[in-house]
């Protein structure tokens, strides 16, 4: 791949071998040697700790120059568009980069511009609520290291739909590779666009026959209507929505609980759950930074970067 954007252009071969990859990596297999320095510059035009750093770490390992960026105090603030920033730091010789912005598809203008002069590569760190690459497929890794296999899987996305692109990402995902998807939470949020993907079952009678449970964050900052109303009760949302203590004792003896993170604690699931048993949360950030490091790798095989070490 020249960009890696988007999963859904991702073909079965593509994904298993992300998954052997980044496995490869986490077994301590060698890291590859490139033929030069390789540059990278991480873009976060929206908040993040998890993507953030773990691309750092991704690209420290891979032995990657990181050239420091912040949105604050560069010329974005004097009206700079996002393709001329990049142009910039393509042009200064950055060859890869690592973008997260609020707009959805922000990148189709980006890499389908006609005579353009951008040559470095764009990973996508998140586009508003329309992809998050590397969370799903990090969800994937961790998904595949309980159960060795997708197909047939029984996966339930719970909560905040609409606004989520780690429910996008992973619901193209899990549906190319055999699972079968529920969504549940507050009905509203389960828009036409998802019934494609899976069915929308109550929460209740989905925690038995499930094999992965898959939280979402309440993205409040997204959420004019509730801001404006004032009406969201996080007490009401984890009785009707989130994982209790007592639903999470309804969980199949082997079921896995994923979280991409921030959690509202005691809102999406208990906080004393977070850490429990059939939580793997922590596991998802451990493989985040593997994960990463097998789509920079992508990227820089795809572009022919690595040249001769
Ligand atoms: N999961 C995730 O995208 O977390 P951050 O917003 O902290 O990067």
């Amino acid at each position: 791949l020249k960009n890696f954007v988007s999963v859904e252009d991702l073909t079965v071969n593509q994904i298993e071998s992300l998954l052997a990859r980044a496995q490869f990596f986490k077994d301590g297999g060698q890291v590859p040697k490139f033929g030069r320095q390789l540059t990278c510059a991480n873009l976060f035009f929206e908040n993040s700790t998890r993507t953030k750093l773990s691309f750092t770490m991704a690209e420290s390992k891979l032995g990657l120059k990181i050239l420091p960026f912040e949105p604050e105090s560069s010329s974005v603030k004097k009206g700079e568009s996002l393709y001329d920033t990049l142009l910039t730091m393509s042009a200064i010789g950055v060859d890869l980069a690592v973008v997260r912005h609020p707009q959805n598809n922000y990148y189709t203008d980006l890499i389908d511009q006609p005579h353009s002069q951008l040559e470095l590569g764009i990973l996508n760190g998140g586009d508003g609520s329309g992809q998050h690459p590397s969370q799903s497929l990090l969800d994937l890794m961790t998904i595949n290291a309980e159960f060795e296999h997708f197909d047939g899987l029984k996966v339930a996305i719970v909560g905040d739909l609409t606004n989520s692109r780690v429910a996008r990402s992973n619901m193209q995902l899990l549906n190319k590779l055999g699972a079968t998807v529920y969504f549940s939470g507050p009905r509203q949020w389960f828009t036409p666009e998802f019934e494609a993907y899976g069915k929308y079952l109550p929460f209740d009678e989905l925690l038995e026959q499930i094999d992965v449970l898959m939280l979402l964050r309440v993205q409040h900052e997204r959420h004019t209507d509730l801001r404006a109303e004032e009406s969201f009760s996080p007490t009401a949302y984890h009785q009707r929505y989130g994982l209790t203590m007592e639903r999470y004792g309804h969980l199949a003896k082997h079921a896995i609980i994923l979280h991409p993170g921030p959690i509202n604690r005691d809102v999406e699931m208990a906080s004393e759950l977070v850490e429990a048993p059939k939580s793997r949360f922590v596991a998802q950030m451990k493989n985040g930074v593997f994960m990463r490091m097998a789509m920079l790798e992508v990227v820089i095989n795809g572009r022919q970067l690595g040249g001769q070490a």
